[in-house]
């Protein structure tokens, strides 16, 4: 039996790969005072063709379940999201700062950082309008990619501005119910051939000469860009930020701020992606709760990518990922008739909280070390003819003691 494409099993090493970057994740988003939450991973097909549009609506895994309900596997938080702050508006205090990493389901082409199935750190803050926000959170995108050991020549976040595009589309006559379309066109710009641009532009009575001008002459001063950039360079992350407009995001909800995580190489896919969403709620609840928000959603796929490549951050991972050996101790019974003394010591170093582990099968003493240093062991003790006390071998040094049983745990320990 394959695997369907795109999906991924995961073997212990690539739990192990997996945790790392949730750790991060978390770590970094509490430093930010973000809370975490979650949110079904199955939902009704309309909130994502309603409220995300763009090209998503073509990459669901949508089915219609035992009650005839068009359902959709999730492909993003943000409807989800904003249905639940819309739900118990009044129930929280404003700025709300939420986090959540779980697992994603897009039915794109699989490509070099793109999946099938992927997880994502969505960080949003809703609740606050102002350019305050918006810098709070695109320092908090820079500190998550700083927290794996990337820096400004690794990465670069590409701002841009939705609302100066839509001033710009609608000064040029496109009607507003063409403007999403627009976007679109100028969200793919990069990836679509000139010939195909000029044609495709031409629709909407646009050259693309017009649009190439006004993307290397943004006007700072119409949009809030500047205030932003203002509080980053505070903050001492100026080297991190880079206004682009060629970036105006896939998703409709989009409002303001919009911005794009690359790599510096330009090898990559985006790491990571989000702006300002400040309609949504409303019309995620009829009109009843307006509320601005903003956020962003970071893949693992391309990230990891980015963390193999990449010495200084492959290091951190490494080291990171060697604290995390399966056993701290291997205890070798050297000999079987003190198997239940041998028992009773594991248990002991486990209720003491030490990574414990030891051969099931009675056997040869030289396998018992051998497997004690396969699963990375600091310290093999051995159980044997010394017993109350036992030799306590540091596997590293080889360097070997004897000592009493009576507070082994708090003696390695230490
Ligand atoms: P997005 O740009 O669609 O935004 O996705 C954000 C990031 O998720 C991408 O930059 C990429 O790292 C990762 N990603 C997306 N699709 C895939 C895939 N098929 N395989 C692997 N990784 C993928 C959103 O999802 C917005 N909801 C983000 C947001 C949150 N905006 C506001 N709040």
């Amino acid at each position: 039996m394959q695997l369907l494409p795109g999906f991924r099993d995961f073997y212990p090493e690539d739990c192990s790969l997996r945790n790392y970057t949730l750790s991060i994740w978390r770590e970094v988003a509490a430093r930010y005072g973000f809370l975490e939450y979650d949110g079904p991973a199955l939902e009704p097909v309309e909130l994502y063709k309603k409220k995300s549009g763009g090209e998503l609506v073509g990459q669901l895994f949508d089915f219609v379940d035992k009650g005839e309900r068009h359902v959709a596997l999730r492909p993003e938080m943000t409807p989800t999201l904003a249905r639940m702050v819309a739900a118990r508006e009044r129930d929280f205090k404003k700025p709300l700062k939420w986090f959540c990493a779980p697992t994603f389901f897009r039915y794109e082409k699989q490509q070099r950082g793109r999946l099938r199935e992927f997880i994502q750190l969505n960080c949003d803050i809703l609740g606050d309008a102002s350019p305050a926000a918006d810098a709070e959170l695109l320092a908090l995108v820079i500190d998550v990619l700083r927290g794996f050991g990337l820096g400004p020549q690794d990465f670069v976040v590409r701002l841009s501005d939705r609302d100066a595009w839509m001033q710009f589309a609608l000064g040029k006559g496109v009607p507003q119910e063409r403007v999403l379309e627009f976007l679109g066109l100028v969200d793919k710009l990069e990836r679509t051939s000139e010939a195909e641009s000029v044609r495709k532009l031409a629709d909407f009575g646009i050259e693309l000469g017009a649009v190439r001008a006004f993307i290397a002459n943004p006007s700072l001063e119409t949009t809030k860009l500047q205030g932003i950039l203002a509080d980053l360079a505070a903050r001492g992350l100026s080297d991190f930020v880079q206004v682009d407009l060629t970036i105006v995001r896939g998703l409709a909800y989009y409002t303001g701020l919009v911005f794009e995580v690359f790599d510096r190489g330009g090898k990559e896919r985006a790491l990571a992606g989000g702006g300002r969403y400040d309609g949504l709620l409303e019309l995620m609840s009829d009109g009843k709760v307006k509320m601005p928000a903003l956020g962003f959603g970071m893949g693992d796929v391309v990230l990891a990518n980015m963390l193999d490549e990449i010495p200084a951050a492959k290091a951190m991972r490494d080291a990171w990922l060697a604290k995390r050996r399966p056993a701290e101790i291997y205890v070798i019974i050297a000999d079987d008739t003190r198997r239940t003394e041998a028992l009773g010591l594991i248990q002991t170093l486990r209720n003491a909280g030490l990574r414990t582990d030891y051969s099931l099968a009675s056997t040869k003493v030289g396998k018992q070390f051998q497997a004690a240093e396969t699963l990375g062991a600091e310290f093999a003790v051995v159980v044997g003819a010394e017993w109350p006390s036992v030799k306590v071998k540091t596997l590293a040094t080889r360097e070997e003691r004897l000592l009493p049983v009576e507070g082994l745990a708090a003696a390695l320990r230490a």
